[in-house]
């Protein structure tokens, strides 16, 4: 096997000299303020070495790569009956997309999307308290990572309530079509919460190593879904991760992979690794611009990507 960890410091060094890093998320007032010369990438192979270089162990608001592990949880609640009010289709469209919600009748196309992400929290809040729902999603998360210091960054999740008039108009248009059935400011502010959960790059793939290897961390020997739900949560990261970008990521990466406008991916190599990269510049689709270029050497140099070496 190539030596990883070589790999990975020749990719960290790269990415700390590039000058081209993408633009920080604006429109979440926060994260704005967030130095876009940072960067971060942590390996975990499957027998539980690390490969970690640059910023791996600074905590980041991990964002849309919160709904991978709503997804999961809403799955376990719901099973199947998940998909009567979300679709499992690429959107083709950004994030937060408005028209395509009208056209659809109000069922968001996936799970991955804002307004799809709003409805999977809205399941997991049914029949419980916004915070005992957080508390559940927070734990869930720190169990995955065997770290209990993971904690939710308060400045952001305010800084996103006071601004997120655009979820809010999503959460409504899907109230009106009984997508959602709780108050829309229990659910708003749960959604909010959980994507402003801060981690580093070694947390975060450390919680996504069930996606890598068949629903199971490796090291625990912990089952955390069974193998056929761990393919399709992955099937939905490579379809739907990236939005509008998700074509692109397949086909430059190869690997399903979920994307935060914190600037973090998590991406899973089946069978071999789970890694998460972290660069707060933003390509145009709002997908990390240096995370994905970082990846997309990884894999080469690997040869992990799904579609052959
Ligand atoms: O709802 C939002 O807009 C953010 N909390 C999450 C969006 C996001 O991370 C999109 N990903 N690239």
């Amino acid at each position: 096997m190539p030596d990883i960890d070589a790999i990975v410091q020749e990719i960290a060094t790269e990415m700390r000299h590039r000058t081209d890093r993408g633009e920080v998320a604006r429109y979440i007032p926060e994260l704005a303020r967030v130095d876009p010369h940072q960067f971060g990438l942590a390996v975990i192979l499957e027998d539980g070495r690390v490969a970690a270089g640059g910023d791996a162990d600074q905590p980041f608001s991990i964002q849309s790569i919160s709904k991978v592990f709503t997804l999961t949880l809403a799955l376990g609640m719901a099973g199947d009956d998940l998909w009567t009010r979300v679709g499992r289709e690429p959107s083709g469209n950004p994030f937060n997309s408005i028209v395509q919600l009208e056209r659809e009748r109000g069922r968001p196309r996936n799970p991955f999307i804002n307004a799809g992400a709003i409805a999977v929290t809205d399941l997991i809040v049914s029949g419980h308290q916004p915070r005992e729902s957080l508390g559940e999603i927070l734990r869930f998360m720190q169990f995955l990572a065997g770290d209990t210091s993971i904690a939710i960054d308060k400045a952001v999740a305010a800084s996103e309530r006071r601004t997120g008039f655009r979820n809010t108009a999503l959460a409504n248009y899907m109230k009106s079509f009984g997508i959602i059935d709780n108050p829309v400011d229990f659910t708003l502010g749960v959604y909010f919460h959980h994507c402003a959960i801060a981690m580093s790059c070694r947390q975060l793939a450390m919680a996504g190593r069930f996606l890598a290897h068949s629903g199971r961390n490796p090291s625990t020997g912990y089952s955390v879904v069974s193998a056929e739900r761990a393919r399709r949560i992955n099937a939905l990261m490579l379809t739907c991760g990236h939005y509008d970008g998700s074509g692109d990521f397949a086909y430059r990466v190869g690997l399903p992979g979920k994307s935060g406008v914190g600037g973090g991916i998590l991406a899973v190599a089946p069978g071999h690794a789970s890694i998460a990269v972290w660069a707060p510049g933003l390509d145009g689709a709002g997908n990390s611009h240096l995370g994905r270029l970082a990846l997309e050497r990884l894999t080469k140099a690997m040869g992990w990507s799904i579609f052959g070496v």
